[in-house]
């Protein structure tokens, strides 16, 4: 299986799906600013005190951690050279550091890794250069070692950075080298979630999250959704109960008994009233919008078994989830949710 290169715009220090983050650390291992500190508080003190058991690391070379309170297995940790006008061996040291990653990753099992744009912050290294090195190393270790990695995913922190490595990414893509982050759907990753409280639960449409649209609040995609269907049958009364409650349950239940209701007509508009409320949720709360960008190009989908609407009509255990080929329901949930996404990320 060809090894998948993805550039997302978030926070590594959310869940990107990865076994392992890279931490852009100094030598002391001690923490820092920038993503050191950012991982440090993420993690908990317990990542300090087994730091101080490493004795440090050299610049270029890399040491492995376990990831406390990070969504991931381990932290790998490697200080990157600060910037000296390319006359201290600086681009040697900063291929050093990416290929050091990943032989550790390879050694300890790790299928999928994600990096910061290491040395690009405080350390000061041209960002043109990082993003060849960085992404040159990673494609002719996954050229070296085939099999070893699935996917090799980048975080980056803002537009800038975000647009610097996917820019450079493209290039090798338009270099011959075939791309599976492309629109080859197959090797796409599927991200699953059903209940609200559960892995994923914030891309569920019973997750509470406040968010105004045309002067009223909503507590939950539900409540907007069940409110534009009585909306959109003239039902004022079921309406202005839906709004005067929270319980997604009882509000699911007031939309099933909506006066007036045409299959038709609510077939023909679910869709853009849906897409629509994400959009406000998703814009209005910048938590849940990172998240959602940082899930990069997978495809998501609501593994509702009873749902072959907005859900995929397959369990979160069925296997089958992970091909589209095999879906028994629409996923139509899912579908609106990468459009919004493609909408929040540019
Ligand atoms: N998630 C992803 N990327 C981040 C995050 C985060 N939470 N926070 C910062 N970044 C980005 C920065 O915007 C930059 O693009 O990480 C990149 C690397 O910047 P730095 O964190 O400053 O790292 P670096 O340039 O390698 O300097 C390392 O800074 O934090 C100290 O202890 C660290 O001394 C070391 C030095």
């Amino acid at each position: 299986m060809k090894t998948e290169f993805l550039m997302v715009k978030g926070d590594i220090t959310k869940d990107h799906g990865v076994d392992a983050i890279v931490n852009a650390a100094n030598t002391s291992l001690l923490g820092g600013g920038g993503v050191d500190g950012a991982i440090h508080r993420a993690a908990g003190k317990e990542l300090l005190a087994e730091c101080r058991m490493l004795n440090g690391c050299k610049t270029g070379r890399a040491k492995i951690t376990k990831a406390y309170n990070i969504p991931c297995k381990y932290i790998i940790h490697t200080p990157g050279p600060v910037w000296n006008g390319g006359k201290s061996n600086e681009e040697a040291l900063l291929g050093s550091c990416y290929k050091s990653c990943l032989e550790l990753a390879v050694e300890n099992g790790v299928r999928s890794i994600a990096f910061p744009s290491i040395s690009t912050g405080i350390f000061s290294f041209p960002l043109d250069k990082a993003v060849k090195i960085a992404i040159g190393t990673a494609k002719k270790f996954v050229e070296d070692n085939p099999d070893k990695l699935d996917v090799i995913k980048w975080v980056l922190f803002d537009d800038n950075t975000f647009n610097a490595y996917q820019n450079e990414l493209n290039g090798w893509n338009d270099s011959g080298e075939k791309s599976v982050a492309g629109n080859d759907v197959k090797s796409k990753k599927v991200i699953c979630f059903h209940n609200p409280n559960e892995e994923n639960g914030y891309l569920s449409n019973w997750y509470m999250s406040d968010f105004m649209i045309d002067g009223i609040k909503f507590s939950s995609l539900e409540q907007y959704m069940m409110y534009m269907k009585a909306v959109t049958f003239n039902d004022m009364e079921s309406a202005e109960k839906i709004l005067s409650i929270s319980d997604v349950e009882e509000i699911k239940e007031l939309g099933k008994g909506v006066k007036n209701y045409n299959d038709v007509i609510w077939n023909g508009v679910r869709q853009i009233i849906v897409y629509n409320g994400l959009l406000e949720k998703f814009r209005q709360n910048i938590d849940l919008r990172e998240q959602l960008i940082a899930t990069g190009d997978s495809i998501l989908a609501e593994c509702a078994v009873s749902d072959k609407v907005w859900g995929i009509g397959l369990s979160v255990y069925d296997d089958d989830r992970f091909d589209l080929t095999k879906w028994k329901g629409r996923g139509l949930l899912g579908f609106a949710l990468m459009k919004v996404r493609d909408e929040l990320a540019v």
